[in-house]
């Protein structure tokens, strides 16, 4: 079943997205970086800059050339390992586990993020326990952390062509009437119409994702109560060889966006 790209879809207007975006073929998504600006595919800007650089020289003198063109190599932009990030509210103050806890639940219908370990690759934060003084919500979740276990976090850019939320959104129970791979709560991607299942470390329920989610490794400090973002497991990013390689690295903090879903309620078969 094909499921067409809502209007916010980044690639809206293609009938054809298996054939524009071949899974498996690298292309940029990222986020809008510290000076508001958008889309920036650094490699291919300093790539060109570089070979500029190399025919100018080349043209003053040829001995020179060569030793431009040793250095027309794009910059590794990265990091070598995961850096501990302590996450914000969105209030600027730390996320405590007693705020992640009081603030949101399983029946959250906004779309919680962050970023890390670099400023393109974007993270749900999801507390599925149900709000204080209520029931109901997964009985276990994988990875989770926090006094009820309940606490994870997850890429937010789809496995299949790297749409990234909020196309890409939780759905607490009750959002659409169809139930995919029999799971109340959901994260889906409105763009093709990927279902992922949070409770069990964003595992796939439906295609054409095939891929889980990359999980986001979260640890909390029971001494001052504070969360953060330690490491990444799962597979690469979306977007990404290496989810640690392609942008530059959040800094000291992490701090809590928050946006409207993108709500659809179509399903392809898993
Ligand atoms: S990008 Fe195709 S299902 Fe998400």
């Amino acid at each position: 079943m094909i499921v067409d790209c809502p209007a916010s879809c980044p690639f809206v207007g293609a009938t054809s997205e298996s054939l524009r975006f071949p899974p498996g073929q690298l292309h940029h998504v990222a986020a809008p970086g510290p000076g508001g600006g958008t889309e920036v595919d650094e490699t291919k800007r300093n790539v060109l800059k570089l070979l500029a650089v190399a025919g100018v020289v080349a043209a003053g003198g040829g001995g020179l050339a060569g030793g431009a063109l040793q250095f027309a190599q794009p910059p590794a932009v990265g990091l070598s390992s995961y850096p501990k990030v302590p996450l914000v509210d969105l209030d600027g103050s730390p996320l405590t586990m007693a705020k992640a806890l009081a603030e949101y639940s399983y029946l959250t219908p906004d779309v919680i993020t962050f970023n890390y370990p670099l400023r393109n690759e974007p993270n749900f934060l999801l507390n599925l326990a149900p709000p204080p003084g209520k029931s109901g919500g997964p009985s276990s979740v994988k990875g989770g952390i926090g006094p009820k276990s309940s606490v994870v976090a997850f890429s937010a850019i789809c496995q299949h062509l790297g749409c990234p939320a909020p196309n890409l959104a939780y759905y607490p129970p009750g959002t659409c009437s169809g139930t995919p791979g029999g799971k109340q709560l959901y994260l889906h991607c409105a763009c093709h119409g990927s279902t992922y299942d949070p409770a069990d470390g964003a595992s796939n329920l439906t295609g054409p994702a095939i891929l889980p989610l990359p999980q986001v490794t979260l640890e909390w400090n029971q001494t001052d109560d504070t969360i953060s973002a330690v490491g990444v497991v799962g597979p690469p990013v979306n977007g990404h060889l290496d989810t640690l390689q392609g942008d530059y690295p959040v800094g000291s903090t992490s701090q809590l966006s928050k946006q409207s879903p993108i709500i659809l309620c179509q399903f392809p078969s898993g």
